[in-house]
């Protein structure tokens, strides 16, 4: 059986992957690495259409001006130009309700209803999910008033983590060691109306690793860590993410499998027992602790930057991967493949990311003549055949390479070279894998 897709016919020929005509909804780098992977592992770029796309998505495939966060306006789009699959990237259709829309008119999705991405868009409801599916996660209080959180601060001590329980554009949670700080960011959410969440601080490495869900079969991607901190050696505010690496050597055997078993399976099945079976991508938010592993987010979409390196290392063709989830077809699938050799990313951001933001400015120097470089981009446009960046992070330069050394030698050579006023980049991504030799 099926679950969410039972509507949803199979592809009439998977062996014709590259014909299958595509609609990828979204407008960052992370769209830019799954039309690149799309492109990379078979689907001809023809077939490919992206809205709203960016600058450097639109020298590659077709682009749309069609509201991604509009359902009729999507659904109504892929009717037209008989679409097979739609694989939604960012969190905000998905919260929109245009997965559900293109769902019912019987178009297959990667990307699960309003209801599942709860998961993501609401940390209280992820955090009942765990509890019911016996997933291991913090310990949490949930709080709606300034004093219930200033008693959850003292109950678990610092370092403090408050977060807002609801979306707030990657600037919900904080951890400080500052108590004065804490409530502050609690006072500000609470203001909005949003219920707080305290946490128990947990002390270890971050993981990222991602699983493909037809509802009830789950695939894993392989593990990539985030850099979420502005700064070098992670100093400065949160951002959306600064660079990534994968796989992840350190990491112990067997920690993919536990992470399916314990974490993704468990909650899958859960969504399914409440009736809304996640379709999608579930993004298992980890840290690696010394009494385990536990969750710390869910989210309900490809993280970036990390999949700009997870899925330059895939091998398996992706569109076949997508639209078996899509249409409930995982369990015939074997588990997706990657290349032996290493991925790192470092994103080049605008002057004064994350606090600030700058004026559109022109961009140089991206012709790279170097095979381990891509360049995907995030906010950047073409006017007359100049890119602009008009801010935020600007663009990811993913390197590709047999060791960390010299993927990490070619992704800051690359980097170097472009030119843009007042941009800066985190130094030291994959440092700490980095084995310090040529080959
Ligand atoms: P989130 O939006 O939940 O991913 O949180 C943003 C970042 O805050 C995470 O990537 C972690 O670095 C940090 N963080 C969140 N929750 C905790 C926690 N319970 N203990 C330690 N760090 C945390
Ligand atoms: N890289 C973190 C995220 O995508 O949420």
């Amino acid at each position: 059986m099926s679950l969410g897709a039972s509507s949803i016919g199979a592809h009439p020929n998977l062996d014709k992957l590259d014909l299958m005509k595509i609609l990828v909804l979204g407008a960052g780098a992370r769209e830019h690495a799954i039309i690149k992977a799309l492109i990379r592992t078979g689907t001809d770029a023809v077939n490919i259409t992206c809205a709203p796309g960016n600058g450097g998505i639109s020298q590659e495939v077709n682009t749309v001006p069609l509201n991604q966060n509009d359902p009729t306006a999507v659904t109504a789009w892929a009717e037209e130009n008989k679409t097979e699959l739609v694989i939604i990237g960012p969190e905000a259709p998905l919260v929109a309700g245009v997965s559900d829309a293109l769902r019912a008119a019987g178009i297959p999705v990667f990307g699960p209803s309003k209801a599942a991405a709860a998961l993501e868009g609401s940390k209280a409801f992820a955090k009942e999910v765990m509890a019911a599916a016996g997933v291991p996660t913090g310990m949490t209080r949930k709080c709606v008033d300034l004093s219930e959180v200033e008693s959850a601060l003292d109950e678990f001590g610092a370092p403090f983590v408050v977060k807002a329980d609801g979306l707030a554009a990657g600037k919900g949670v904080i951890v400080t060691s500052d108590k004065t700080a804490a409530l502050d960011h609690a006072k500000a959410f609470l203001g909005q109306g949003m219920q707080i969440l305290v946490e128990e601080f947990l002390e270890g490495e971050e993981v990222s690793l991602f699983f493909l869900s037809d509802g009830e079969t789950v695939l894993p991607l392989s593990p990539a860590q985030d850099f979420k901190r502005a700064y070098d050696f992670d100093e400065g505010p949160n951002t959306g993410g600064m660079g990534a690496y994968s796989p992840l050597p350190w990491l112990p055997e067997g920690f993919v499998e536990e992470v399916q078993n314990k974490v993704a399976l468990p909650t899958v099945r859960e969504l399914v027992r409440l009736g809304t079976p996640f379709v999608g991508l579930l993004y298992c938010g980890l840290i690696v602790t010394k009494n385990g592993i536990r969750v710390i987010e869910f989210n309900a979409r490809f993280g970036d930057p990390e999949t700009q390196v997870v899925l330059r290392r895939l091998v398996t063709p992706l569109a076949g991967l997508l639209h078996k989830s899509a249409t409930g077809q995982l369990a015939t699938e074997m588990e997706p493949e990657f290349l032996e050799q290493v991925a790192i990313t470092v994103v080049l951001a605008s002057e004064g990311y994350p606090i600030s933001s700058a004026p559109d400015r022109e961009i140089t120097g991206l012709e790279m003549d170097d095979e381990h470089i891509e360049i995907a981009h995030a906010a950047t446009k073409l006017v007359e055949d100049k890119l602009f960046a008009t801010g935020g992070r600007v663009l990811s330069v993913v390197s590709i390479a047999k060791s960390f050394h010299k993927a990490r030698k070619h992704a800051y050579k690359a980097i170097e070279q472009i030119k843009l006023e007042g941009s800066h980049y985190r130094t030291d991504i994959a440092l700490k894998v980095d084995e310090g030799k040529d080959d």
